[in-house]
């Protein structure tokens, strides 16, 4: 017997489990999130669960599920909701969705980049409220990419998916970090692998990349913001922990860099009246990196996938190395 939560009625991914007679489903129907205690009730006695990134998976839920749960499948490439130390103890095999949403997610994030780099949102936003009253010099002026140099926090499946985007539109020089040198993925953007530090010096775009662990929370802070040039953007799709949303604020509004463009908040959704929503040079969107329908079934057929191999105890099609 195995729990679903169902983030949408995706008919490829039910086929799966209809066409499987591994398994019995009890599943959560609504697009709305399944509240905490319908998790801890329905969950006693699975041997799968299938969750999304918006459910904590902790050692209360673990609890809750008690020996039976063998797989967790997650309709996600972040794992940062699960506790996976906790899950690695009692032995809990984890599916989760990574390579078929990369595309996607690096368009999202090349999109909100020269949202935020162009004005996009503000632009457009003026022409609606009569700010537009004549073609001026200096009026909506930007930053582009022709000859500037791009940082990659995490060079990873997304951070190249993105470098491979932008370097058409001129980028002079890629610089990345992590926690090592990646001279294989490196080589066709001829990036450099440089500290932290000297990333938020000398890039004129940082676009964050890596998942969220305890090294990356809170990566981009006040000291990080100091360091940027005042002309520089900064770009977040990965997690919203990685960047001091406090910090962040002080530097747009002090004019320390020049604008931002976020994916992922603290929280999601970010309240309507965060102060980061006042400010004209802060794209904000509501987590839609890899928002298109061709993707979302894929990952859904793939989650479903993972946690029906993970049932019959077969190797996983993605199965998260613990
Ligand atoms: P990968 O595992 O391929 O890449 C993650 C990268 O993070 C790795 O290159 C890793 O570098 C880097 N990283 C880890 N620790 C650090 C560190 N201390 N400093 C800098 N970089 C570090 O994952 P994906 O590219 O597939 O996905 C990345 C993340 O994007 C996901 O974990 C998820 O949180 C987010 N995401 C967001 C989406 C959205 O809708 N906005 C959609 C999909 C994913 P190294 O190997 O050197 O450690
Ligand atoms: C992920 O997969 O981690 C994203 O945040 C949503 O697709």
């Amino acid at each position: 017997e195995a729990r679903f939560e169902q983030a949408e009625s995706d008919a490829r991914a039910q086929k799966v489990f209809q066409a499987s007679s591994v398994c019995s489903i009890q599943q959560w129907d609504s697009d709305e999130p399944i509240p905490r205690s319908e998790l801890l009730a329905g969950v006693a006695g699975k041997h799968g669960l299938l969750c999304l990134l918006s459910e904590r998976i902790d050692k209360e839920v673990l609890d809750a599920a008690g020996s039976n749960l063998k797989i967790i499948s997650t309709l996600s490439v972040g794992v940062d909701h699960l506790a996976l130390e906790e899950i690695k103890k009692r032995g809990i095999r984890v599916g989760y969705t990574p390579d078929i949403l990369t595309d996607a997610t690096a368009e999202l994030s090349v999109a909100l980049l020269l949202a935020a780099c162009r004005r996009l949102p503000e632009s457009a936003e003026a022409v609606k409220n009569g700010g537009w009253t004549t073609w001026k010099p200096l009026w909506m002026c930007g930053y582009g990419l022709s000859d500037s140099t791009v940082g990659i926090i995490g060079l990873g499946r997304i951070g190249q998916a993105v470098a491979r985007r932008l370097k058409p539109f001129g980028v002079k020089k890629f610089l990345y970090t992590g926690s090592r040198p990646k001279p294989e993925s490196a080589v066709e953007f001829q990036a450099d692998f440089v500290p932290l530090t000297k990333l938020a010096e000398e890039s004129d775009f940082v676009v964050v990349t890596c998942s969220l662990t305890p090294d990356t929370k809170g990566m981009c802070d006040k000291d990080f913001f100091s360091r940027m040039k005042k002309t520089s953007v900064l770009i977040n799709t990965s997690r919203g922990a990685v960047v001091n949303q406090e910090d962040l604020y002080q530097a747009l509004v002090s004019g320390q860099i020049a604008a931002a463009g976020l994916d992922v908040t603290t929280p999601e959704p970010l309240p309507t009246d965060h102060p980061l929503l006042s400010l004209k040079n802060c794209v904000i969107l509501p987590h839609i990196g890899s928002a298109t329908y061709a993707t979302r079934s894929a990952m859904s057929v793939l989650a479903a996938n993972n946690l029906l191999a993970g049932l019959k105890g077969e190797s996983m099609p993605n199965e998260l190395q613990l």
